[in-house]
């Protein structure tokens, strides 16, 4: 009887110990920095740069296959949303192989300036792009979201799509973005989120935690590019609290919507 008794409560014990464990787990998690290869005296900004240097060759084919294709159309959402009237001058931030840079042209400004810190990224575009005959309209050049080169009130419109997840600091790239933004200007965030409800939380856990690190590893031969990515996404501060960064930084009507029952948000905001 003692001993029935005794087990209950170790086992009682055993749940309230696992539950505070899995509770300190994902408060540190939350306030960590994740960077990609965790290298000591290298910055998360560096190894970034470093990580999509690697990737750059294998990144377009794998962001289309591991998406299934759907990140195209989760990029014509972002432009749709926009509603941008007219816009003349836009600045894709985080351009990479320029893929939003291409998509802005639906908005048929009279430039598009793309910019990133990886130089690799940025080549595979600049092929992309001299292919298409498009040099006049699209300009992809090294630059930094915290630091842009750019003069204040210059562009009508901003994108930046899997980017801000990678910033080094998000607050100062997004209040540079908002410094070169004309007033009235529009900014468009697209970026991964965390599904809540079940199953696509589930699914989407196994496929993002377990699927795509490995076809991801197998492709790039870089070990640790695709098993940073669900790391990142689970420390950012997606939904609601990615708005009130937007609202503390400076941005005005601010909107954001769900995409593909939460796995992916667009977030907009105004100058
Ligand atoms: C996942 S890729 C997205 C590329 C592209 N926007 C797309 O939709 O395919 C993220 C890009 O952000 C770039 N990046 C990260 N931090 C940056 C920063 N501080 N300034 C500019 N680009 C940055 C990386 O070099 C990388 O090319």
């Amino acid at each position: 009887m003692a001993n029935e008794h005794s087990d209950k409560y170790s086992g009682l014990i055993d749940i309230i110990i696992d539950h505070i464990d899995y509770h300190l787990k994902s408060k540190s998690l939350a306030k960590q920095v994740i960077t990609p290869y965790g290298k000591t005296g290298s910055s998360k900004k560096q190894e970034v740069a470093e990580m999509f240097d690697n990737i750059a060759a294998n990144y377009d084919f794998l962001n289309h296959f591991l998406s299934l294709g759907i990140d195209k159309i989760w990029r014509r959402k972002a432009i749709k949303m926009l509603n941008a009237k007219d816009p003349k001058m836009i600045l894709d931030v985080a351009t990479g192989t320029g893929d939003f840079a291409l998509q802005a042209l639906e908005m048929n400004p009279d430039k598009i300036v793309g910019v990133d810190i990886s130089k690799e990224m940025l080549e595979v575009g600049k092929q992309k792009i001299k292919k298409k005959g498009l040099e006049n309209k699209i300009e992809l050049m090294l630059g930094d979201s915290e630091n842009l080169q750019f003069e204040n009130d210059t562009f009508d419109v901003v994108t930046v799509a899997y980017g801000v997840r990678n910033f080094e600091n998000v607050e100062k790239g997004l209040s540079e973005i908002l410094r070169v933004l004309k007033p009235g200007g529009k900014l468009a965030v697209l970026e991964f989120s965390k599904p809540t409800k079940f199953p696509v939380k589930q699914v989407f856990n196994l496929y993002f935690k377990y699927v795509l690190p490995f076809f991801g590893r197998l492709v790039s031969k870089d070990n640790r590019a695709y098993s940073y990515l669900p790391e990142s996404v689970q420390v950012f501060p997606d939904g609601v609290n990615f708005t009130n960064i937007l609202e503390k930084t400076g941005f005005k009507n601010t909107q954001w919507k769900l995409l593909s029952f939460g796995i992916s948000s667009i977030y907009i905001g105004q100058k």
